[in-house]
Protein backbone atom coordinates (compact mmCIF):
# COMPACT_ATOMS: atom_id res chain seq x y z
CA UNK A 1 0.00 0.00 0.00
CA UNK A 2 3.06 2.35 1.08
CA UNK A 3 4.99 1.35 -1.72
CA UNK A 4 1.98 2.83 -4.46
CA UNK A 5 1.24 5.77 -2.98
CA UNK A 6 5.11 6.80 -3.53
CA UNK A 7 5.33 5.93 -6.76
CA UNK A 8 3.69 8.18 -8.71
CA UNK A 9 5.78 11.10 -7.48
CA UNK A 10 9.29 9.04 -7.17
CA UNK A 11 10.54 9.54 -10.80
CA UNK A 12 11.09 13.02 -9.45
CA UNK A 13 13.78 11.80 -6.77
CA UNK A 14 15.59 9.44 -8.70
CA UNK A 15 19.11 9.83 -8.79
CA UNK A 16 19.57 7.55 -12.24
CA UNK A 17 21.55 4.68 -10.56
CA UNK A 18 19.41 1.62 -10.33
CA UNK A 19 20.43 -0.32 -7.09
CA UNK A 20 20.36 2.66 -5.07
CA UNK A 21 17.02 4.14 -6.68
CA UNK A 22 15.91 0.63 -5.56
CA UNK A 23 17.46 1.00 -1.98
CA UNK A 24 15.31 4.46 -1.40
CA UNK A 25 11.99 2.76 -2.94
CA UNK A 26 12.16 -0.32 -0.36
CA UNK A 27 12.67 2.50 2.52
CA UNK A 28 10.38 5.02 1.28
CA UNK A 29 7.73 2.33 1.46
CA UNK A 30 8.31 0.95 4.51
CA UNK A 31 8.26 4.65 6.25
CA UNK A 32 4.47 4.88 4.34
CA UNK A 33 3.94 1.77 6.28
CA UNK A 34 4.83 2.89 9.33
CA UNK A 35 3.14 6.23 9.05
CA UNK A 36 0.08 4.24 7.52
CA UNK A 37 0.39 2.09 10.79
CA UNK A 38 0.75 4.86 13.42
CA UNK A 39 -2.43 6.49 11.71
CA UNK A 40 -4.03 3.40 11.81
CA UNK A 41 -3.70 3.32 15.50
CA UNK A 42 -1.51 0.39 15.62
CA UNK A 43 0.92 -0.33 18.14
CA UNK A 44 1.84 -3.68 18.30
CA UNK A 45 4.47 -6.02 16.77
CA UNK A 46 3.92 -4.89 13.82
CA UNK A 47 4.81 -1.37 14.52
CA UNK A 48 8.45 -2.99 15.96
CA UNK A 49 8.54 -4.83 12.92
CA UNK A 50 8.69 -1.98 10.54
CA UNK A 51 10.40 0.13 12.49
CA UNK A 52 13.39 -3.51 12.88
CA UNK A 53 12.84 -3.12 9.01
CA UNK A 54 13.99 0.83 8.35
CA UNK A 55 16.68 0.75 11.13
CA UNK A 56 18.31 -2.72 9.51
CA UNK A 57 17.75 -1.40 5.50
CA UNK A 58 18.73 1.73 6.40
CA UNK A 59 22.07 1.02 7.69
CA UNK A 60 22.81 -1.55 4.99
CA UNK A 61 21.67 1.38 2.13
CA UNK A 62 24.12 3.62 3.97
CA UNK A 63 26.65 1.06 4.00
CA UNK A 64 26.67 0.64 0.50
CA UNK A 65 26.35 4.83 -0.37
CA UNK A 66 29.87 4.37 2.19
CA UNK A 67 31.44 1.80 0.38
CA UNK A 68 31.10 3.49 -3.24
CA UNK A 69 32.18 7.14 -1.71
CA UNK A 70 35.41 5.18 0.03
CA UNK A 71 36.05 2.65 -3.77
CA UNK A 72 36.01 6.64 -5.43
CA UNK A 73 37.35 9.27 -3.32
CA UNK A 74 34.36 10.91 -2.70
CA UNK A 75 35.63 14.81 -1.48
CA UNK A 76 32.03 15.20 0.36
CA UNK A 77 32.38 12.11 2.15
CA UNK A 78 32.52 12.85 5.80
CA UNK A 79 29.59 15.38 5.44
CA UNK A 80 27.51 12.57 3.98
CA UNK A 81 28.70 10.17 6.75
CA UNK A 82 27.20 12.46 9.30
CA UNK A 83 23.93 13.17 7.57
CA UNK A 84 23.58 9.07 7.61
CA UNK A 85 25.14 8.69 11.04
CA UNK A 86 22.49 11.86 12.28
CA UNK A 87 19.47 10.11 10.42
CA UNK A 88 20.31 6.17 11.94
CA UNK A 89 20.36 8.49 15.47
CA UNK A 90 16.51 9.28 14.64
CA UNK A 91 15.71 5.98 14.19
CA UNK A 92 17.10 4.98 17.06
CA UNK A 93 15.56 7.41 19.21
CA UNK A 94 12.43 5.95 17.91
CA UNK A 95 12.89 2.72 19.10
CA UNK A 96 14.36 3.94 22.44
CA UNK A 97 11.03 5.92 23.16
CA UNK A 98 9.15 3.34 22.13
CA UNK A 99 10.75 0.56 24.71
CA UNK A 100 9.90 3.59 27.26
CA UNK A 101 6.71 4.42 26.29
CA UNK A 102 6.43 0.51 26.67
CA UNK A 103 7.51 0.43 30.05
CA UNK A 104 5.64 2.99 31.39
CA UNK A 105 2.68 1.59 30.03
CA UNK A 106 2.23 4.23 27.64
CA UNK A 107 1.98 3.32 23.91
CA UNK A 108 2.29 6.51 22.43
CA UNK A 109 4.30 7.01 19.21
CA UNK A 110 3.08 9.82 16.96
CA UNK A 111 2.68 9.77 13.51
CA UNK A 112 4.55 12.93 12.93
CA UNK A 113 7.49 11.10 13.78
CA UNK A 114 7.19 8.99 10.84
CA UNK A 115 6.35 11.66 8.84
CA UNK A 116 9.58 13.95 10.05
CA UNK A 117 11.72 10.64 9.35
CA UNK A 118 10.48 10.37 5.87
CA UNK A 119 10.62 14.24 5.40
CA UNK A 120 14.54 14.17 6.69
CA UNK A 121 15.29 10.97 4.29
CA UNK A 122 13.48 12.82 1.09
CA UNK A 123 15.03 16.05 1.16
CA UNK A 124 18.80 13.75 2.06
CA UNK A 125 17.90 11.90 -1.30
CA UNK A 126 17.05 15.29 -3.53
CA UNK A 127 20.16 17.12 -2.04
CA UNK A 128 23.44 14.42 -1.14
CA UNK A 129 22.77 11.54 -2.47
CA UNK A 130 21.60 13.49 -5.84
CA UNK A 131 25.21 14.62 -5.81
CA UNK A 132 26.81 11.40 -5.05
CA UNK A 133 24.95 9.46 -8.08
CA UNK A 134 26.58 12.43 -10.33
CA UNK A 135 29.84 11.81 -8.75
CA UNK A 136 29.43 8.38 -9.38
CA UNK A 137 28.19 8.35 -12.64
CA UNK A 138 31.13 10.09 -13.87
CA UNK A 139 33.49 7.53 -12.16
CA UNK A 140 31.83 5.36 -14.12
CA UNK A 141 30.95 3.31 -10.64
CA UNK A 142 27.19 2.39 -12.19
CA UNK A 143 26.51 -0.76 -9.67
FE1 LIG B 1 20.57 7.06 -0.13
FE1 LIG C 1 23.03 9.05 1.46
Amino acid sequence: MGEERSTGWFSAIRTGLEWQDADHRHLIGAMDLLEDSLSAGQQGQVLDDILDRIDEYAQHHFAREEERMQATAYPDEAAHRLAHDDFMEQVEGFVQRRRQDRSQGRLILSDDLAIALRRWFVRHIQTMDQDLAAHLKQAGCLD
